[in-house]
């Protein structure tokens, strides 16, 4: 991992370089975007739990002032002085990550040279590299030889990025090969020069709803383009949905396979800052064989959640408890956690991350009206279509087998008036009236009867 720059103007910064990646104030949806380089050190210290999200962005805010006296000195130091990590951690945070050794191996990757590594996940690294036939500048990723050795991984792996590179859409990486070289399988992909939505959730904690929208309308499109070719995430999250200088969102990791299962996968994410198992569906947790566009929608509704309330819906201990959540406990609506997001967004939300698909948006056509809509300052549609067109669909489609008793939040149980002000309940003086009548028209039946 690059250390990151210091005393750096990073709105001097040239296109080539990640460390400029994203000028301050200079994307199209309006999010001050920073430094990407300029916040890893903060990012990689929240992945390995030694500072939480908090800490980080009271350090950046530090940072900031500190640029605005004249004074520059990098989010490490800044770090160490404030007490959040010590010398040595920040020390071994700057060291390259063990699978490094490998470097000498993909230098030698056929047709690209590698220029320098721009980040890594749980799975594999990611590499800035020119293609020399086309001379231009790729991502690729490298997955560890663990997974090369993994035929059925490996079969996937290619099957997938075969129907990856057959999307053609702006807001979706592209994909552009999959290759072995050395006993290294690798992934190449468009290289994005920006920062992901994960990285600017570590540094300003949480978007405005208009910034939310923005990214949001633009990744349901991608997901509506990939279901369409029959093509699922299945992982979709922060970390996953890249920004670029001029504001295009774009969705990565597209026709990836995942490891394992998907519980394993998202337990393999332990000790991870927000991981997988913060945006998982509940049928991918029970196992469901046929996981289809659905999931897709449940996990970008969290991913929306995280963005708008500056939390993750569910958050515990461990991975299995955090999905223990996503299968039994209502959210917490996003618009009681912050009051500053409309009734009209906090419902959409609600309801992508039904716990039963069948009460879902079906499409993620249907997701992008609703958010036009609620962009647009009308109400959605969907999201506050009649529940017992829901509870037909349900029967219709034997839904009820899959699906469990779960406590939804009080709040979840909205009443909708039709307009775009907060939700009200019937009042009590009504119930009291329709009960009293209740009661009269039983006794004047029962006095007729008996007559
Ligand atoms: N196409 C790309 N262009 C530029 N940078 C990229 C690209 N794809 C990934 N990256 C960078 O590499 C990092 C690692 O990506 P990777 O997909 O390996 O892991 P992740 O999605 O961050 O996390 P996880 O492994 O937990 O899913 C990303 O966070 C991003 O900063
Ligand atoms: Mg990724």
């Amino acid at each position: 991992m690059a250390a990151e720059p210091v005393h750096k103007d990073p709105s001097k910064s040239g296109s080539a370089s990640r460390s400029g990646s994203a000028t301050k104030g200079g994307s199209a949806s309006g999010i001050a975007a920073g430094s990407a380089a300029g916040t890893q050190i903060g990012r990689l210290a929240v992945d390995a739990r030694l500072a939480t999200p908090e800490e980080v962005q009271a350090c950046i805010k530090k940072r900031e002032a500190l640029i605005k006296e004249g004074k520059r000195y990098d989010l490490g130091k800044i770090m160490v002085k404030a007490g959040v990590i010590t010398a040595s951690q920040l020390k071994r945070l700057l060291l390259p990550s063990g699978d490094d050794t490998m470097t000498p191996n993909i230098q030698q990757i056929p047709g690209f040279r590698i220029m320098q590594k721009v980040g890594a996940g749980a799975m594999a690294s990611v590499y800035k590299a020119k293609q020399l036939s086309l001379d231009r500048i790729v991502a690729i990723k490298i997955l560890p030889k663990r997974l090369s050795e993994d035929a059925e991984f490996v079969e996937r792996f290619y099957k997938e990025g075969q129907a990856a590179a057959r999307m053609n859409h702006n807001n979706i990486v592209q994909a552009i090969d999959v290759g072995e070289y050395g006993g290294y399988h690798y992934f190449v992909m468009e290289f994005v020069d920006g920062q992901t939505v994960y990285d600017h959730l570590v540094k300003a904690k949480q978007y405005k709803e208009d910034e939310a929208l923005d990214v949001m309308i633009q990744i349901a499109k991608a997901l509506e383009h990939a279901h369409d070719r029959g093509l699922i995430h299945r992982d979709v999250k922060p970390k996953n949905i890249m920004l670029t200088k001029d504001g295009t969102a774009k969705l990565a990791d597209m026709g990836l396979a995942r490891q394992a299962d998907d519980v394993a996968a998202a337990e393999a994410e332990k000790g991870r800052a927000f991981g997988t198992p913060y945006y998982i569906s509940p049928e991918q947790i029970r196992g469901v064989t046929d996981v289809d566009a659905r999931a897709d929608i449940y996990s970008l509704g969290a991913t929306l959640y995280h963005m708008l309330a500056g939390k993750v819906p569910f958050e515990a201990a461990t991975p299995t408890a955090i999905m223990q959540k996503h299968l039994k406990q209502g959210i917490t609506p996003p618009d009681h956690i912050n009051p500053n997001i409309s009734t009209g967004i906090a419902e959409v939300v609600e309801r992508m991350m039904a716990k039963n698909r069948n009460q879902r948006y079906q499409t993620c056509k249907d997701v992008v009206t609703d958010l036009q809509r609620v962009r647009d300052g009308k109400p959605p549609l969907e999201a506050r279509s009649n529940l017992r067109d829901d509870v037909l669909q349900n029967l219709a489609d034997g839904a009820h087998a899959e699906e469990e008793y779960y406590e939804p939040h009080p709040a979840q149980m909205r009443h909708h008036t039709g307009s775009t002000t907060p939700t009200t309940s019937t009042p009590g003086w009504l119930l009291a009236v329709a009960g009293v009548e209740f009661v009269a028209i039983v006794m004047l039946v029962l006095l007729l009867a008996f007559k």
